[in-house]
């Protein structure tokens, strides 16, 4: 019996129903006074009792989710987020964009008052591990909204013949759960079009895609990724309002991620600066790799502050073994 209100209290939670989270607390009350636990339900009934009326809360877009449930769980993860601005090394006028965008989106109403709209569709495109799927953490973190992953790699080999079909359910979803959702690996998409295999489904697909886009009118922030934007039509193209290029890091940007990961732990600026010129042309997720090999190292030798030497040794080792090996 508890157990049952307990689901519905959840559902209605993941849900944001206030009104059925209302009844089963009240029902929770109920069963706890049933069961001669008056204390219990006293309390539950206060705890209601000081809950903001239903609809009276602002309609925000804060709103909490649960994992979503069926055959889209396979494809679609869900979770709140914690990165923020600061631990994202972004050039200016990237950092400067974002934070645009994040004000449009929190300044919805303000801007429909005038005719128009937060721009919510972002393609962000560059080389791997240079903070495309963490800059959508971020967006999702500083906006308070969960960052729904749409794998889009596997939707296309687990479903293929029924693709069409699970985007249009994941768009369903988008106005019933607002996040940020993150079509990773979009390039899939363009890709699989290309390949011979069934060229028909592909274009159904990207059409179904570009079809279910322009009608959505969720207030959802849609964000693809890609490494591979020269494979991406016009068509697909013209749907995104802004596009956000992310390039591998110059000497300041690796500085700047060494003071970001290692300046707590005792790294000093002019260490930095001298260790950065040892991760030419590395992707920022390298060096965050040989970060952390570092901290490890440290922790190891049971002590609190890092060491340059710890740092020139990750780097040294992970130059040594990895980097030549991915070419
Ligand atoms: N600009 C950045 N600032 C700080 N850390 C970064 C940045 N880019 C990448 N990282 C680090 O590298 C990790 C991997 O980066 P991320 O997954 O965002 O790369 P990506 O661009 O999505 O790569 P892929 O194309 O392979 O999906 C991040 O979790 C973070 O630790
Ligand atoms: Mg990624």
């Amino acid at each position: 019996m508890k157990a049952d209100i307990l689901k519905v209290l959840l559902q209605s939670h993941a849900e944001g129903d206030e009104s059925s989270f209302r009844k089963a607390a009240l029902q929770l009350a109920a069963a706890e006074s049933t069961a001669g636990h008056v204390r219990v339900a006293d309390e539950i009934r206060a705890i209601v009792a000081k809950m903001p009326a239903a609809g009276a809360r602002k309609p925000g877009p804060i709103v909490d989710i649960a994992s979503p449930r069926g055959e889209l769980a396979d494809i679609l993860e869900g979770g709140h987020r914690d990165e923020r601005l600061r631990d994202i090394v972004l050039r200016a006028d990237v950092r400067d964009l974002l934070l645009r965008v994040i004000s449009e989106n929190r300044s919805r109403s303000r801007l429909e008052r005038f005719g128009v709209s937060p721009r919510r569709r972002l393609l962000f495109h560059g080389a791997p591990g240079c903070g495309k799927t963490l800059a959508a953490a971020v967006l999702a973190g500083e906006m308070g909204l969960p960052l729904m992953t749409v794998r889009f790699d596997a939707l296309f080999s687990r479903f293929l013949g029924a693709t069409a079909v699970q985007l249009r359910a994941i768009f369903a979803e988008m106005p019933r759960r607002p996040g940020v959702y993150l079509f990773d690996e979009f390039d899939s998409v363009a890709k699989a079009r290309g390949d011979s295999q069934d060229v028909g489904e592909m274009n159904r697909v990207v059409t179904a895609f570009l079809q279910l886009v322009d009608a959505d009118v969720s207030g959802s922030i849609l964000v693809a990724a890609t490494n591979h934007v020269e494979l991406l039509d016009r068509a697909v193209f013209r749907r995104f309002d802004v596009i956000v290029p992310f390039e591998r890091p110059t000497r300041d940007q690796i500085v700047d991620l060494l003071n970001l990961r290692l300046g707590t732990i005792g790294l000093t600026e002019a260490q930095a600066e001298q260790l950065a010129s040892q991760a030419d042309g590395w992707s920022f997720a390298d060096v965050v790799r040989a970060c952390d090999d570092s901290v490890r190292t440290m922790a190891l030798d049971d002590r609190e502050e890092i060491s340059e030497h710890d740092v020139v040794h990750a780097l040294e080792e992970l130059k040594r073994r990895e980097l030549p090996a991915r070419g």
